[in-house]
């Protein structure tokens, strides 16, 4: 018996070298998408994590949540369009005997509908997306109900950063929350906490808009190690049309838009699980140079989302705060919010040749779909000054900023106090003739 079970283990972490490897029946599919994780199938669940502490009681969260699951935007969403054919490329080299696909993984993908909507409606909040954020309020609440039980008007503040997707999300959020009614505030006009990013023009120009930005990720897309992924992949599917990075980025997205958190899109199966690892890196150095440790303008905007945190947690333990502060935004911003508490920091930079296999810096663990980021302010019973606060990510104590996972107050001031003087001046750039 005993055997047995390690053989499946065995079997669990070799499947990727063993030539029969089928995707619909593997018991261990790789469920790591990066930023495009469905947060259902790798969530924690606060209301099993959380931190007990005797003599303490919640007193005040504040949480920055991204939204969730939503439609591709209309340039990748156009490639993924222009990929669905290779469907029909991977089917005929299948019954032509090229392909080491197997049959249950083919008829999967015959079958395989999409909703209109995946294409007609980019940006778009999916059924799952709401869902997840509807979720994590929810359990959110059953935790902390004590404190959650009957808000009023003063107890708490719901806002989006500026977006559709971004609205929707924080709907659900509120929904989770409370089965009355709550006020969610619009999003903020002009600069925005919750996406500082974007009213910055130096930042806009030298790194969102900047291809240098991408370009370590380009390069990537040339290592061996990409290569042989791509040579992999020719070679399972058995098809003479001769894949190129875009084609391959759009069969990813095909998998992973197309995924639930109890179900994984039959796309995936062109993948083995070596290649979604690969992908996986494509994206996180993206993530890295973009709104990461690449860039050292980004931990600013990180703190100035933080410095609101402080704040927060001052006038809570003041006794004129809110029970709940819950913010709905953008991947980038959680990057960014990561940056600046210097966590998931790798010792050297990330390199564009070769992965490292156990580096910190993962989108698959930072920036999926609802990611979440939730700081718990505790009231202790030992003293009138006796407050410590609790870091959650992904409903999982986040246990690498404070020992153990549980920050006095004093080192949670002296985190973020420095934060507080961020300046934006920098962002204005000469406008060049
Ligand atoms: C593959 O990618 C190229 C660009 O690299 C694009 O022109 C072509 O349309 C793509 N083919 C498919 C089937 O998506
Ligand atoms: C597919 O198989 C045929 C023979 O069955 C072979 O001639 C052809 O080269 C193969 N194509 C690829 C891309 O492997």
């Amino acid at each position: 018996m005993k055997l047995l079970l390690l053989l499946i283990v065995a079997l669990c972490s070799l499947q990727s070298v063993i030539s029969v490897y089928c995707y619909w029946n593997t018991g261990c599919p790789y469920k790591y998408f990066s930023n495009k994780t469905p947060y259902n199938s790798v969530r924690g669940d606060i209301r099993d994590s959380v931190i007990k502490l005797t003599g303490c009681e919640a007193v005040s969260i504040w949480s920055l949540t991204r939204h969730g699951q939503r439609n591709p935007g209309p340039d990748y969403g156009s490639s993924m369009k222009d990929a669905l054919v290779i469907r029909d490329y991977v089917s005929l080299a299948y019954k032509k005997g090229n392909s080491s696909l197997c049959a249950q993984d083919i008829e999967n993908l015959q079958n395989w509908h999409f909703n209109k909507d995946l294409f007609d409606k980019p940006y778009q909040l999916t059924k799952e997306g709401f869902l997840e954020s509807q979720g994590i309020a929810r359990r959110l609440r059953q935790t902390f109900s004590k404190l959650l039980g009957n808000l009023e008007s003063n107890d708490y503040l719901f806002r989006p950063a500026p977006g559709a997707w971004m609205e929707e999300s924080v709907k659900g959020f509120v929904q989770g929350i409370s089965s009355k009614p709550l006020t969610i505030q619009p999003p903020s006009p002009g600069l925005d906490i919750l996406a500082p990013y974007e009213s910055c023009p130096k930042y806009l120009k030298e790194v969102k808009y900047n291809p240098e930005t991408y370009a370590p990720s380009a390069k990537y897309q040339s290592s061996s190690e990409y290569l042989a992924a791509k040579d992999r992949m020719q070679r399972r599917l058995g098809i003479d049309y001769s894949l190129t990075p875009t084609n391959i980025t759009a069969l990813y997205d095909l998998c992973r838009y197309t995924s639930s958190g109890n179900t994984f899109s039959p796309w995936c199966a062109l993948f083995t699980t070596e290649d979604l690892k690969v992908m996986e890196y494509v994206a996180d150095l993206r993530h890295y140079y973009k709104s990461g440790y690449g860039t050292p303008m980004t931990k600013l905007f990180g703190q100035i989302a933080l410095t609101d945190l402080l704040k927060s947690f001052q006038e809570a333990k003041s006794g004129k705060g809110r029970k709940i502060t819950g913010y709905i935004s953008h991947a980038t911003m959680m990057d960014m919010v990561y940056t600046a508490l210097k966590l998931f920091k790798d010792d050297a930079p990330l390199s564009t040749s070769k992965r490292k296999l156990d580096r910190k810096w993962r989108s698959s663990k930072m920036s999926i779909f609802s990611t979440n980021f939730i700081a718990v302010l505790n009231k202790c019973n030992k003293g009138p000054d006796d407050y410590n606060v609790i870091f959650y990510l992904n409903e999982e104590p986040l246990q690498s900023i404070c020992k153990e996972g549980v920050c006095t107050w004093k080192e949670f001031e002296d985190k973020l106090t420095p934060f507080v003087d961020t300046k934006t001046d920098f962002c204005n750039i000469d406008p060049s003739p």
